[in-house]
């Protein structure tokens, strides 16, 4: 009979995070995998999960030595300290968001190499039909994108929907989705449900018909080709200067009517596009609010600036480096299933132990044997540093401070 591996959880240590990558619910099913489970005592408390909900769903909780200790798998929302990591059995798993183009995690990455840890970088699941229910960027953009059409209209000095009263009608909010990935597709669904008359452009063709299905207008370039179809892997690249051209025309003539602005736009492992300028800002009408789900990533807005709200021209500027982080427990939820889905899938019976196969072990294994063996990963160090300019998620959510 194989030994039962040992899954560890911490306290999420990064500023602003209040997610954690196990409820109980997924205790459950970890044991029923024959696994044990130990998480750091208060490791929910942010996401409403308390320390005697774990001990009921059969986990042991204690201090983080003792939960590390022999641990054969860590997992995290974000990737745990080194630090921290002493204890565990040798080349024990790291199962995480590992965010490897940032040079702080890039560093954090090496140090578990030098450790001998086996490092798996959630964030770059293949984007295959099997690994759908292991997407943790899916699983957290799509909230993130609820959330900020939220935080926008609170921060509207406007209602969204159209209202007619005794003392006169209102119009309703429009509002623009520029990015139309997960995030953008369930701001436009937020947005219309709320009331507010939605357009929405992105540069993969295949959007049009799904911003089309949401009951939203789709505006796109016309003049200039973008990316056909979904795009490879369902990800964008950098558009040429004649695109970016007819693109930035494009979006002068529309925002100058909108009253909210919800930009989702990402490129893997590049700054984020820059969307809107200080100019197209100036355009618009005094009182709109721009919510910038990309200002981690160096933000598609103009003066954007993390988990503040800068107001340009009369318009609110806005936008939280860590939105999930604000729906701390469906996030956590959803993560948490996206770290089970993954180990369950794996989990070899015999063996009693997750085995990866080659394609999704390829695409997520940074590290083994002491060494860094992701391919795109070296494919990274040898060009030029990352252009991304990442913003630390240096401030805590305060609640009631947007
Ligand atoms: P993302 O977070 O990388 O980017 C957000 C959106 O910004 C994308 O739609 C992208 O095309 C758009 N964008 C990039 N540059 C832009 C620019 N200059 N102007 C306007 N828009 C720009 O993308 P996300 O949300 O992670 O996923 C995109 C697509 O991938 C999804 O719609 C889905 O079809 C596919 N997908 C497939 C999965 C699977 O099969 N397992 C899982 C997740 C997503």
């Amino acid at each position: 009979m194989a030994e039962s591996q040992r899954i560890a959880v911490l306290r999420e240590r990064a500023p602003g995070e209040t997610r954690v990558a196990l409820t109980p619910e997924t205790v459950k099913k970890f044991l029923v995998l024959g696994a044990q489970v130990a998480v750091e005592s208060g490791a929910g408390e942010r996401a409403a999960v308390a320390d005697r909900d774990y001990v009921a769903a059969g986990a042991e909780v204690g201090g983080a030595d003792a939960v590390l200790r022999d641990a054969d798998i860590v997992l995290g929302i974000q990737g745990p300290d080194p630090a921290l990591l002493a204890f565990t059995k040798p080349g024990a798993w790291i199962v995480a968001a590992l965010d490897p183009f940032d040079p702080q995690g890039r560093a954090r990455v090496d140090t578990y190499a030098a450790a001998g840890l086996e490092a798996l970088a959630m964030e770059w699941m293949p984007r295959i039909t099997r690994a759908q229910s292991m997407d943790i960027l899916s699983s957290q953009s799509n909230l993130a994108g609820y959330k900020a059409v939220l935080l926008a209209a609170n921060v509207y000095g406007r209602a969204f929907p159209m209202m007619m009263t005794a003392a006169g009608t209102i119009s309703a909010a429009r509002c623009f989705v520029m990015g139309v990935g997960v995030a953008g597709l369930q701001a436009i669904a937020t947005a219309r449900r709320l009331g507010a008359q939605v357009s929405a452009t992105d540069v993969r063709s295949a959007t049009k018909e799904q911003i089309q299905s949401l009951g939203a207008k789709p505006i796109f370039v016309e003049n200039v080709a973008g990316i056909e179809g979904e795009g490879a892997g369902g990800y964008a690249t950098e558009m040429s200067e004649e695109y970016q051209r007819a693109q930035a025309e494009l979006v002068s003539g529309h925002i100058a009517k909108q009253d909210l602005v919800i930009t989702t736009a990402l490129i893997p492992g590049r700054a984020a596009p820059r969307l809107i300028t200080d100019a197209q800002i100036a355009s618009m009408k005094a009182g709109s609010v721009i919510y910038d789900l990309a200002v981690g990533q160096g933000g598609n807005v103009e003066g954007s600036v993390a988990d503040q709200i800068v107001e340009r021209h009369g318009v609110k500027i806005m936008g939280y480096a860590n939105t999930p982080a604000l729906l701390a427990a469906d996030a956590s939820a959803l993560f948490a299933r996206n770290l089970y889905n993954f180990l369950a899938a794996f989990w070899d019976k015999e063996a009693g132990r997750p085995v990866l196969d080659e394609e999704i072990g390829n695409a997520i294994r940074l590290t083994r044997g002491g060494q860094v063996v992701s391919e795109r990963l070296a494919a990274l160090s040898v060009a030029a540093p990352p252009p991304s300019v990442a913003v630390a998620i240096a401030t805590s959510p305060k609640g009631g401070g947007f």
